[in-house]
């Protein structure tokens, strides 16, 4: 059943609470959606504490969190707007640079003499913006180091589902043994990003404090997006949208890493095995403004890809991070743009 009948079931038998308010006073989400979520990640209702949307999950535990003058680290590249969400919160974001199998965590360990941050940001699944996933040997020292120094870890994960071949290492979360992971989940990318549900998992106490923060800004997340994911997840919407969205994105994947590879050489970060994005570091003569400018009047509109480096830290001398997401681009089309950035890189 599709997103659209299960919304008019919603409204055909739920309308009366839907269109009210949800209760005040430690709501942490819809009861039955923090079940189903809890299930779905194998851990406790009372540990899932439900936002619109990620991004919003990440500002509250970054208010949480986060005291001016804090030091964040975070990988370099990472996703700008959680940089830019910790900035508004005060802190200072360091960036830790990101191999092709994750984190540097060798780096992080001699950072760390020095300086130990509130918080590390990792996305460590087909990262945004670099399609890196973290491996598992990494995770682990990943999360020994937060336990000797006292750091939280904070993974945030809206693309770890979208796996297209190969086999997933442990989240952190699952890893974790000493409480110092808080997971941010969201169905954007595998049911709808309309519908604006993310979720925090973490530890009962932070839902609490989270709820009461919540309240105090926006009350409640939508009662009617949660109704209706609350349906899609009955009705097992999660996994059979997984399952088409693997069989529509695998050969997209596969088309894109040949095209980079075809026409650009060896420039790839890494080999993702899932996600929305294939990246390179493209080794250009002009500026990032020059040559993005070029792209686009050859029909080729990118992010700039600087944008995604914390202060302070930026893509190999000499190269221009460019993001190539693949996920909305039939194989053809991608292969084309492709073409036409190998013609730029050639100047
Ligand atoms: C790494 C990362 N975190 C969070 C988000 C925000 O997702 P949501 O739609 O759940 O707010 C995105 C969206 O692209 C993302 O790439």
């Amino acid at each position: 059943m599709s997103i659209a009948r299960l919304t008019e079931q919603v409204l055909d038998t739920e309308r009366d609470r839907v269109f009210q308010y949800a209760p005040i006073g430690g709501y942490a989400g819809d009861p039955e959606l923090r079940r189903q979520l809890a299930a779905h990640h194998a851990t406790e209702p009372e540990r899932i504490f439900v936002t619109n949307g990620s991004l919003q999950a990440l500002d509250l535990v970054a208010a949480h969190l986060v005291n001016p003058g804090d030091v964040v680290y975070a990988e370099a590249p990472t996703y700008d707007r959680a940089v830019q969400i910790f900035q508004r919160h005060g802190a200072r974001v360091v960036g830790v640079p990101l191999e092709s199998d994750g984190l540097d965590t060798a780096e992080l360990a001699r950072r760390l003499e020095s300086e130990v941050p509130v918080l590390l940001y990792t996305i460590p699944d087909f990262q945004n913006p670099s399609g890196v996933t973290m491996n598992g040997s990494k995770r682990r020292e990943l999360l020994r180091l937060a336990a000797a120094y006292g750091f939280t870890v904070l993974e945030d994960t809206p693309y770890r589902e979208l796996r297209y071949t190969g086999t997933a290492p442990a989240s952190l979360a699952e890893l974790d043994t000493s409480g110092q992971v808080i997971a941010i989940g969201s169905l954007s990318k595998v049911l709808s990003p309309g519908l604006r549900i993310g979720y925090v998992i973490g530890d009962p106490a932070l839902v609490r404090r989270l709820a009461d923060r919540a309240e105090g800004v926006y009350l409640s997340p939508a009662p009617l997006s949660q109704a209706i994911a609350v349906r899609c997840l009955a009705e097992d919407l999660l996994r059979s949208n997984v399952e088409r969205v693997r069989q529509l994105m695998a050969p997209r994947l596969d088309a894109a890493v040949e095209a980079v590879r075809a026409q650009l050489g060896e420039v790839l970060v890494a080999v993702p095995e899932g996600g929305y994005y294939v990246t390179v570091h493209l080794p250009v003569k002009t500026g990032e403004a020059t040559f993005l400018a070029a792209a686009r009047d050859a029909g080729v509109a990118l992010t700039r890809g600087s944008a995604f480096y914390p202060d302070g830290t930026a893509p190999p001398e000499g190269t221009l991070f460019l993001r190539l997401p693949f996920q909305a681009m039939e194989p053809a089309e991608f292969t084309a743009g492709i073409g036409r950035l190998a013609a730029l890189a050639a100047w």
